[in-house]
This record gives structure tokens, C-alpha cells and sequence, in this order.
């Protein structure tokens, strides 16, 4: 079964309470590498703006926990497509933020695990597991047409017409101190050096592979937040979402 086409129901679990309140179209699409903090800015940044919150990185993740579960290696790209394409991929739009499941397992505990990490960077690079994945997010853009949504394809591959569209960087060294001051939070041990390698090795093979390549999108506005608190970053994009429905 296809996941995007065979069941369109998969990622319908209802209007939302904004989608009720209004029903004007809100794409607003983050873009950036890893570490640039992305996915905490997209949440708070949908709350603020009342609209759904979609994470593609879980999206990936989860084929990931899949495919190990399924005692499938990762590198195998064909076995990773196959299995792509039957996984029944939802979210359960009722939780926030939206939960993750796989053919019916809520797959959250998984998604963080360091080998699921690594298998999901890998899984990235699989051309087809990426074309299943994009055509799930269109979809999930159609059944929640206001939505913020963040990932490194979001804005250049996925939703090209997107309402508003953010890059956000930052130098790597910030990224990797801010990696490790959220592990620290969340205690466990980091070293930022370590880090710091490993974010210049993901920048460097995410912006240089074939398919979906980590880019600034056309027409996005790039905000360096390396100088930037976070509450000033979601402040700023607030703005500049409301200026442009606005305007
Ligand atoms: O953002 P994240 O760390 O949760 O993403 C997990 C992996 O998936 C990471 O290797 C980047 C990749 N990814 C991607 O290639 N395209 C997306 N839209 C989202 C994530």
C-alpha cells in the first residue's frame, strides 16, 4: 500500500481548532541545517500563530526505527524503499506536538535513539524513501492547509508556493553549543568538539547530495540567528508571517 496515495485518511484526523476558525491557506515552510533550531522555533512559532506543526525530520526518523525493527541495514536503499512504500505513516494531530505512529505504533520513544539518528541520515539520501515522504507531506499540507512545517526540503522541494518561507542558520559552532547545551539539559553528557565535527560532516554531505540538497530556497527569507535568543527569533518570524498576510 502506497502511504500517500492508498490512504488518504492516514493523515486526516479531523479539522483543527484554527482550521475552524479560519480557513484561509498559511504555509509557512522552515528550511536549515541541522542544529539551527528549527524544530523548537516551528513549534512555538505555529502556537503563536495558531496553526498545525509538522516535524518531516520524525517522518524520516520513523521509516528509520522502522527499517531496524524490521532488521533491515539501513544502506540497503532498495529493502528501505520497499519497505517505505507499504509503512502506513500518520500522525495523531490530537497531540501536541502530533504524535508519530507506524503502522499503528506510536513510534516517539525511538525517534531521539542515536541509531535511529544515524540510520535516518542515512534513509535521507534514499531517493525513493524521499519521494514517499515529500508526497505524505503535500498531502499533509492539503489536510492541514495552515500549517507551519520544517525540514530541510520544506521550502525548496515540498512546498515551493508556500505562503512564507524561512532559511534559518547560524554559524556551526553555535549550533553544535547549542546541541550541547540541550543534551546537557536533558542530562546526558556531550562534547562539543565532537559535535562540532559531526554537524560540519551533515552540512557538508546535506548540501551536497543529489536529491533534495539543503539549500535557501527561492523567495525565503535567510535569518542568521547565530546573535539571536531564541524568543527573539520567534518574535521576529512572527512578525514577518503577520506583515506578510498582511500585506
Ligand atoms: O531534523 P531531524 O534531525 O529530525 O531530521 C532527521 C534526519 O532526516 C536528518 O538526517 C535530516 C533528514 N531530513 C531530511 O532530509 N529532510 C527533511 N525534510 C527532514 C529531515
Amino acid at each position: 500500500m502506497s502511504l500517500a496515495t492508498s490512504h488518504p485518511g492516514h493523515y486526516s484526523v479531523g479539522p483543527t481548532m484554527n482550521q475552524t476558525a479560519t480557513t484561509s491557506p498559511l504555509i509557512v515552510t522552515i528550511d536549515g541545517p541541522a542544529g539551527a533550531g528549527k524544530s523548537t522555533v516551528a513549534r512555538t512559532l505555529a502556537a503563536a500563530l495558531g496553526v498545525d506543526f509538522l516535524d518531516t525530520g520524525a517522518m524520516y526518523r520513523g521509516v528509520a526505527a522502522a527499517a531496524i525493527n524490521a532488521g533491515i541495514d539501513p544502506e540497503k536503499s532498495e529493502a528501505v524503499a520497499d519497505l517505505a512504500e507499504q509503512l502506513r505513516i500518520k500522525f495523531n494531530w490530537d497531540s501536541d506536538p502530533p504524535v508519530l505512529h507506524i503502522d499503528g505504533l506510536d513510534m516517539t520513544h525511538r525517534l531521539r535513539d542515536a541509531d535511529v539518528t544515524s540510520a535516518a541520515s542515512v534513509i535521507a539520501a534514499n531517493g525513493r524513501v524521499r519521494q514517499v515522504l515529500v508526497r505524505a507531506q503535500r498531502w499533509i499540507g492539503k489536510q492541514h492547509p495552515r500549517l507551519v512545517t520544517e525540514g530541510r526540503d520544506q521550502g525548496s522541494v515540498v512546498f515551493p508556493d508556500a505562503t512564507v518561507k524561512f532559511y534559518l542558520d547560524a554559524a556551526a559552532d553555535v549550533r553544535a553549543r547549542r546541541r550541547a547545551d540541550q543534551l546537557r539539559a536533558a542530562g546526558r553528557a556531550a562534547d562539543e568538539r565532537k559535535i562540532l565535527e559531526q554537524i560540519r560532516y551533515r552540512d557538508q554531505r546535506d548540501s551536497s547530495r543529489s536529491d533534495g540538497p539543503l539549500i535557501c530556497p527561492d523567495n525565503a527569507q535567510r535569518i542568521d540567528t547565530s546573535d539571536m535568543s531564541f524568543d527573539e527569533v520567534v518574535e521576529l518570524l512572527t512578525h514577518r508571517v503577520r506583515e506578510a498576510v498582511a500585506g
